[in-house]
């Protein structure tokens, strides 16, 4: 496993095992990891390793081509869009506001399913921090291996905070008690029942869903059961802006739609939601 990465500017130059992300005049990123004798192929040439070690991050190299690259420290929401992947992953836009609207925080204990490709998983051990703890279900065995494999690449080893749980995230839930629960799966309202049971009160759930079914029959079964409360969905737009010389105008192009975020309270309380009254039987 690799050693611990280093984050965008820290103080030494780049050495061995380093992550680069080199960037094009064209703006495309490619994220290479350091080695003695190797080289980075592109269509631009070729970049001999050996010109980056020892330089300083934010220097440029050349290409045999005579390409210009620029050498900088991947941040995450690089590493997430580079890092290979079995399931989709969620973006950075929509990881922030997931760190954001559930208010993970350092030393919270937070539940994920399902861990897919360790994207969101990354960004939640980040929140939670040395103190904090993330339980994250997987029940597909490969995209487990998938998830095990970046979360290790993006921390130079398994965090200790980390634990993967291969199997079903209904099945496990009893077992666990947690202050925050994050959804990305096709049918979250399906985990609801064993939630309530794992979220202390005042916690919060955040599910990822993509369209608008599934968010009527996750607010339906919200709505449903009085042990949540404050329910609201949102989605987050991030539009860039091309910047040159006077021509500054928003870009015409952008990703319009990821998913919704739909967030829940926990309430105190363990009452069932009270069955609709049996209807009167009428004569005759
Ligand atoms: C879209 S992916 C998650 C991607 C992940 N959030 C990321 O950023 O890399 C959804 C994952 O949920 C898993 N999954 C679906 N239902 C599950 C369940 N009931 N328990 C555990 N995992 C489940 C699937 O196998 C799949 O890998």
């Amino acid at each position: 496993m690799s050693r611990a990465p280093r984050h965008p500017g820290h103080p030494d130059p780049f050495g061995e095992g380093d992550k680069v992300l080199l960037v094009d005049r064209k703006q495309r990123r490619y994220l290479l990891t350091l080695r003695a004798g190797g080289e980075f192929h592109s269509h631009e040439g070729v970049v001999a390793h050996a010109a980056l070690l020892g330089a300083p991050e934010g220097s440029v190299v050349r290409s045999t081509k005579g390409a210009t690259l620029l050498a900088l420290r991947p941040t995450a929401a690089d590493w997430t869009v580079k890092a290979p992947r079995g399931a989709q992953v969620v973006y950075p836009k929509d990881q922030a506001m997931i760190v954001a609207l559930a208010d993970v925080c350092p030393g919270a204990t937070v539940v994920e399913a399902g861990a897919g490709s360790g994207a969101l998983t990354a960004a939640l051990l980040r929140a939670v921090g040395p103190t904090g703890r993330v339980v994250s279900f997987e029940r597909r065995d490969e995209h487990a291996d998938v998830a095990e494999r970046n979360v290790g690449e993006r921390f130079g080893g398994l965090p200790e905070t980390w634990e993967l749980r291969r199997g079903d995230v209904v099945a496990g839930l009893p077992d666990v008690a947690c202050d925050r629960l994050v959804l990305d799966l096709v049918e979250p309202w399906t985990v609801l029942p064993a939630a309530v049971g794992a979220l202390r009160p005042g916690g919060i759930v955040i599910a990822y869903t993509p369209s608008v079914p599934q968010v009527m029959r996750l607010r339906e079964a919200l709505d449903a059961d009085p042990r949540w409360g404050l329910a609201q969905t949102t989605e987050t737009l991030v539009r860039g802006w091309h910047v040159d010389g006077l021509a500054v105008r928003p870009d015409h192009r952008m990703v319009a739609h990821t998913a919704f975020l739909t967030t829940a309270r926990r309430l105190a309380g363990d009452a069932l939601p009270s069955a609709p009254p049996a209807a009167a039987p009428t004569e005759g």
